[in-house]
């Protein structure tokens, strides 16, 4: 099979949508400062109270917050802060947020941080338009998003891909963690300044260059992918490749970081047009099961047996995205195991050395799997590249116990 042997296998008669609405994004070292245009474009529209939506300590500690506040003062925004997001927040984390916003009067909702902080911003932007609604009603009930107030984005990490995606994650306490889709949740506006990416923990720094990795090997091996979401997903795994190390051994490498930020933003608009399967839903069955799950750290934790299981179906797909690691491979059913070997090697090679057993036993697995083919997923299982039944998803949580080398 040649290099290009994944263009072959492009239903050409699939109809994608190649460029869905999207937000402003700013992008680059001092973006940041673009701040301060943004909420003047803002108060043109007549929006000068805004919720301002993040986690204990990362807005400040990023050096994101300060040029905000000052920016929010000049342009005489009245805002309230809300900065108790944790990673894997819940409904009432969000309920409890909106209500802060209604009191304020809140016609916007501003999201400072990773994945957690920006999807809150993005549900209480909905529930400012429903004020008579809860979180739930959205992400479990099926109550469909007509509309949102405008939403920022100011992302201060590599991985996510929400400060560019039509998607928000949430959870109940301990059950599920589904995801709300809407044209409505896209940010109006976002930024994306690899500066603010330098306080990162080495943890932190691994798992969302990790998720962002996942976010492609799903995107590109999707039923509906197309080839735009293939290209990113090969850009996004070469950039990281290079680029993940360095940033590790030296934090404060802006080099790495831009590059990490714009392979992880890549990704997200990968995904958001070719959507996501068994990693990202295994993942979230594991998060809310147990919450002190990180999200990239779960993933890298499955995804090679996911590897494993899906490359007889994709083979021309993954040994394209991943040449950078093994560039061996020839796009050929039969690599399976050992394109799982060298893809754990290359994480264990960046220290993500854990496995299924770190926040699980074996006798988790039944209730693991029941929650992952809660029918709440079913749309994101129905387009995986293999039939995602009881029995592989049982087969991935096993696999992921101990490394498959062993
Ligand atoms: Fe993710």
């Amino acid at each position: 099979m040649t290099e290009g042997g994944w263009e072959e296998k492009i239903d050409v008669n699939n109809v994608f949508k190649l460029q869905p609405a999207r937000p402003v994004t700013s992008f680059g070292v001092g973006a940041i400062k673009s701040i301060d245009e943004t909420l003047k474009e803002l108060k043109k529209k007549d929006i000068d109270k805004l919720l301002v939506v993040t986690g204990s300590a990362g807005y400040k500690n990023s050096g994101a917050w300060d040029p905000i506040e000052q920016a929010l003062k000049e342009n005489d925004i009245e805002y309230s802060l809300y900065n108790k997001v944790r990673p894997n927040p819940t409904y009432t984390i969000c309920d409890e947020a909106a209500d802060i916003g209604k009191n304020l009067g809140a016609k916007a909702t501003m999201g400072i941080g990773g994945g957690s902080p920006i999807d809150v911003a993005k549900t209480v932007a909905v529930l400012l338009e429903y004020p008579d609604k809860k979180a739930k009603q959205f992400y479990e009930e099926g109550v469909v998003i007509e509309k949102a107030v405008p939403i920022i984005a100011i992302n201060t990490t590599h991985g996510t891909g929400t400060e560019v995606d039509s998607f928000a994650v949430a959870q109940s306490d301990g059950l599920y963690k589904p995801l709300i889709i809407s044209p409505n949740i896209y940010p109006t506006y976002s930024i994306e300044d690899p500066s603010l990416t330098r306080s990162l923990s080495p943890e932190q720094t691994i798992a969302t260059s990790v998720d962002a990795m996942n976010h492609v090997t799903e995107s590109a091996t999707t039923m509906i992918t197309n080839p735009y979401s293939i290209s990113l997903a090969k850009e996004t795994v070469r950039l990281t490749v290079k680029y993940l190390p360095m940033a590790i051994a030296e934090p404060n490498n802006i080099t790495a970081r831009y590059w990490l930020m714009y392979a992880s933003a890549i990704a997200g608009i990968s995904f958001d047009i070719a959507l996501l399967h068994i990693t990202h839903v295994m993942e979230h069955a594991m998060s809310a099961l147990n919450p002190k799950v990180i999200h990239g750290i779960g993933l890298g934790i499955l995804l090679p047996s996911v590897i494993k299981s899906i490359y007889p179906a994709v083979p021309e797909v993954l040994s394209a995205i991943y040449n950078p690691i093994i560039p061996e491979l020839k796009g050929v059913p039969g690599e399976a195991e050992y394109a799982a070997k060298k893809v754990e090697e290359w994480l264990f090679g960046i220290d993500l050395t854990q496995k299924l057993t770190e926040y699980f036993t074996k006798d988790d697995i039944p209730k693991l799997t029941e929650t992952a083919l809660n029918p709440l997923f079913g749309m994101l299982l129905a387009i995986a590249p293999i039939e995602a039944t009881e029995e592989v998803i049982k087969k991935i949580y096993e696999d992921s116990l101990v490394p498959i080398s062993k």
